[in-house]
C-alpha cells in the first residue's frame, strides 16, 4: 500500500490578522508513505541537514496522533523553504496527519485535524489556510480552535521575496511584547477589521488600507530588514507590503496588471533573494 499527499505553502496574518488570518499557496510539499521494516523517514529538498530522520520528525509526530508510524517509509519532498515565514512546520504536519487519514482509510476532514495540528503548532493560522487551502481565518472557541475559509482569491497579486537568512517562529514570537499601547491595538483592531471585509467582498482597495500593523510587525522588522526597505520604497506596482507569518519572507502586494513588472524590480533589487509570485491554492493539503 502506499498513499501520497501534498500540503501548500502558507503566508500568515497577512498584516494585521494576526495569529488568525492566512492564505494557502500554490507551492507544495509532498510525502509518500509506504511499507517497510521499522519507521524509515527520507527527505529530500529543501532542510535535508536541519530534519531528524526518526520519531522526532513533525511529520511522524503529527501521524502518530492518528496510527502507528511503525513498519512505514516516509519519503519528504521538501520544496517550502525552512523558517522563512511561508508555513513549512505547518505543511510537514498537514502532511503527516492527512496522510496517517488516508492510511486509515479515512477521508481527511479539516475541522478533525485543526484540533489535533495546534497540539504540535499552537498558533492556528498557517496550519488553518493549509489544511483548508484558500482564504482562511482562524480563531479560538472554548478552547478550540476553528476556522472558516472566507474567499478562494485575493483582488490583489501576492509576491514573496524570501531572503537567505532563516528566523524560527519561536524566536520572533519571543521578541513580542507583553503589553501594547491601546492605541496600538485600536489602530491594529481597525486594520483588521478592514482586513477581514476586503478579504470577503474581494476589494482590493480596502485590502491594501489594511496593509498595516502595530501588533507584530514592529517588533520584527529589525530581523527581516526588507520590510523597512520596501515600505520606504515601494516597487513599482506595489500597493502594500507585509511580513510573511513571523518572516524574514516579506509579501510585496500588487495590482494583477502590475504585478509582473514589480516581481522584475524585486528580482533586480534583491539578487540574493527567491522572488516567487505565487497564486493562491484553491485546495488545502490531500491526496494527489
Ligand atoms: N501568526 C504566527 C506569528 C505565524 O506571527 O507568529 C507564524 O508563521
Amino acid at each position: 500500500m502506499t498513499v501520497k499527499v501534498r500540503a501548500p505553502a502558507t503566508s500568515a496574518n497577512l498584516g494585521p490578522g494576526f495569529d488568525c488570518a492566512g492564505v494557502a499557496l500554490e507551492f507544495w510539499n509532498e510525502l509518500e508513505v509506504s511499507e517497510a521494516d521499522g519507521a524509515v523517514v527520507e527527505v529530500e529538498g529543501e532542510g535535508v541537514s536541519e530534519t531528524p530522520r526518526d520519531g522526532n520528525h513533525l511529520g511522524l509526530r503529527a501521524f502518530s496522533l492518528i496510527t502507528d508510524p511503525e513498519g512505514k517509509r516516509f519519503r519528504f519532498i521538501n520544496r517550502i523553504p525552512f523558517a522563512r515565514g511561508l508555513g513549512s512546520s505547518s505543511a510537514t504536519i498537514a502532511l503527516g496527519l492527512v496522510a496517517a487519514c488516508l492510511w486509515e482509510g479515512v477521508e481527511p476532514d479539516p475541522a478533525e485535524l485543526l484540533p489535533l495540528a495546534v497540539r504540535l503548532e499552537p498558533h492556528a493560522d498557517n496550519i488553518a489556510a493549509c489544511l483548508y487551502g484558500g482564504v482562511t481565518l482562524a480563531w479560538e472557541e472554548e478552547g478550540l480552535w476553528r476556522c472558516r475559509r472566507i474567499a478562494d482569491s485575493l483582488p490583489l497579486d501576492l509576491i514573496a521575496v524570501v531572503p537567505k537568512q532563516s528566523v524560527e517562529t519561536i524566536t520572533a514570537r519571543a521578541g513580542l511584547p507583553a503589553e501594547v499601547l491601546h492605541a496600538d491595538a485600536a489602530f491594529s483592531s481597525g486594520r483588521a477589521a478592514l482586513l477581514g471585509a476586503s478579504l470577503a467582498t474581494s476589494d482590493a482597495q480596502l485590502l491594501a488600507a489594511a496593509f498595516h500593523d502595530r501588533l507584530h510587525e514592529p517588533y520584527r522588522s529589525a530581523a527581516a530588514p526588507l520590510l523597512g526597505q520596501l515600505q520606504e520604497e515601494p516597487a513599482r506596482g506595489s500597493v502594500g507590503v507585509t511580513l510573511s507569518g513571523s518572516g524574514p519572507t516579506i509579501i510585496v502586494w500588487a495590482r494583477h496588471e502590475e504585478s509582473a513588472a514589480c516581481a522584475e524590480e524585486l528580482t533586480a533589487r534583491f539578487p540574493d533573494c527567491k522572488v516567487l509570485a505565487l497564486a493562491v491554492a484553491t485546495g488545502g493539503a490531500g491526496a494527489f
